[in-house]
């Protein structure tokens, strides 16, 4: 018999909580205790790993019907989830654009499960708490007090929000009440060449469709093209359209570029477009001293898309949608059913956090960072957003000291992306870079990602995390330039060459 089914007068009545709290007590000890040395530690592990076969049958077992331990079913995870991690703790993960988690936040979650709030709203604590962290949010980026906020599940999210707020405000009809398909002229947002992905699927979610969303050409700095903005706009109104929102980036994924947002507040004002920042990468810059004048112009958008589960570090996940006008913000979302309805006292009296999004159900996310930002201050995070920012320039010249490598750009902020370059050109300098980044991976040196820039593949290394030390850049650039030559030895066809085991992580510390 299961220890938690209990027999009251013939009736069997169960429950998740165990009948021996202590046993509980025991094991959760030991599951802080190995978090604390798993994190202590993770600059002795390998980045990444590739999962042996007997982990991933694990992940093929069919619904257990019988129950375990909880002590076995830590065991487990242990052996699989925690050794087979994806890496972004680690000071030498710079793939993609991801932050680098924290303790104290991963304790925060914690503690925001075990007291279990639902943050859809409601007179108690985690809901004040959630509109700390959105007013924390607002202030850190020079938004007003009457702005509003909400705390969504990441940059995509937040940018949904906003984008969703710009048509409603802009459509000139009530989307909310005869959809879209109802607006007389057909809307378009702008955004430049460089803009991330989640933006199309916001338009198609949106319902109006990813051609609504014009790429304007980039700079070369990458920053988008302001005459060629107004022109564009200036064509769609001739050609019967309605220019309804322009989006600046504040951070591109590709290679950090910060748009004018100065520029684009202003054109946004003359041409009344909503103004909506995707600052999932930099907004944040906001707070770091000695670069906070690039995002310069954030303050006066509309509407604000950041991400505290990249800068602050915050564990997955939590983004933060800012939005200038409360009330179009409120009105955007907000319905108010018979079975949610406010009560002047109690419970039901708090505020209804979801009137400012989709969910209905919201996890408690502001814990983790309230936490963080108590625990640290926010200076210390400014701080480690400007040493991020210095880490990029460090290794921009160590890349430029290095004859066999080659630099795309200047980094602005805290993504270089470089080559190796043996002098190829096309398919075999691509295959040649790819094969280094994913020997750096199979070796656990570090993990970068790729991309395309004007056409050409580029390395890309992302600095966010706080972890990361320039030596760890040395050894990247050290370890990049071996295996280019290594693998150029090797011959013409490096796919088809047997990948090196991997090196004990433990060598590669410096
Ligand atoms: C510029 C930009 N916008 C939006 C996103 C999407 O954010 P998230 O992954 O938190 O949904 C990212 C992710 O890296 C990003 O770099």
């Amino acid at each position: 018999m299961d220890d938690a089914r209990k027999f009251f007068d013939g009736v069997t009545e169960e429950t998740l909580d165990p009948l021996d709290w202590g046993d509980v007590q025991a094991v959760s000890h030991r599951i802080i205790d190995d978090a604390v040395d798993y994190l202590r530690d993770v600059r002795d592990r390998p980045v990444w790993r590739e999962m042996p076969d007997n982990v991933r049958e694990v992940f093929t077992a069919s619904l257990p019907r019988s129950p375990s331990s909880l002590a076995a079913v830590y065991g487990e995870v242990s052996r699989t989830v925690m050794s087979y991690p994806m890496g972004n703790i680690h000071p030498r993960f710079w793939a993609w654009y991801m932050g680098s988690s924290n303790f104290t936040g991963a304790l925060g979650d914690f503690l925001a499960a075990i007291q279990g709030s639902n943050l859809g709203g409601g007179n108690h604590a985690a809901g004040l708490m959630d509109s700390q962290v959105v007013n924390w949010c607002k202030e850190m980026l020079g938004f007003p007090a009457s702005a509003s906020g909400t705390l969504v599940s990441g940059g995509s999210m937040a940018n949904i929000i906003g984008l969703t707020v710009a048509r409603n405000t802009k459509a000139g009809i009530d989307v909310r009440e005869h959809g879209v398909a109802a607006i007389e002229k057909p809307l378009r947002f702008y955004g430049s060449d460089q803009i991330h992905s989640c933006h199309r699927k916001a338009m198609e979610a949106l319902g109006l469709g990813n051609r609504a969303l014009r790429r304007i050409p980039t700079d070369a700095g990458l920053r988008i093209d302001i005459a060629a903005l107004r022109a564009a706009i200036a064509e769609d109104r001739a050609a019967g359209f309605r220019p309804a929102c322009v989006i600046g980036n504040a951070g591109t994924v590709n290679t950090g570029a910060i748009d004018d947002l100065q520029a684009l507040a202003k054109l946004a004002h003359e041409e009344d477009l909503w103004f909506h920042v995707d600052g999932c990468i930099g907004a944040l810059i906001a707070i770091a001293p000695r670069n906070k004048h690039r995002v310069a112009g954030i303050e006066w958008a509309d509407s604000v898309a950041l991400d505290p589960h990249k800068w602050l570090h915050a564990p997955f996940e939590v983004g933060c949608a800012l939005v200038r006008d409360a009330v179009a913000h409120r009105k955007t979302f907000a319905v108010t059913p018979e079975y949610l309805e406010s009560t002047p006292r109690g419970l039901a009296s708090g505020e209804w956090l979801n009137d400012y999004g989709l969910q209905t159900s919201r996890g408690f996310r502001a814990l983790k960072v309230w936490m963080a930002l108590k625990q640290h201050g926010v200076d210390k995070f400014g701080r480690l957003i400007d040493q991020n920012i210095a880490q990029a320039g460090y290794l921009s010249e160590l890349i430029e000291a290095e004859p066999l490598l080659e630099l795309a750009a200047s980094p602005t902020i805290n993504i270089v992306c470089f080559r190796y370059q043996p002098g190829l050109a096309g398919g075999a300098l691509k295959a040649l870079n790819t094969e280094i980044m994913l020997r750096l991976q199979e070796q656990g040196i570090a993990t970068l990602s790729d991309t395309t820039l004007h056409g050409e593949h580029w390395l890309r290394v992302a600095i966010n995390n706080h972890r990361t030390r320039r030596t760890d850049l040395e050894l990247m650039v050290r370890e990049a330039t071996r295996l280019g030559r290594k693998i150029a030895a090797e011959g013409s066809r490096p796919e088809q060459s047997i990948p090196e085991q991997p090196i004990d992580a433990i060598d590669l510390v410096r």
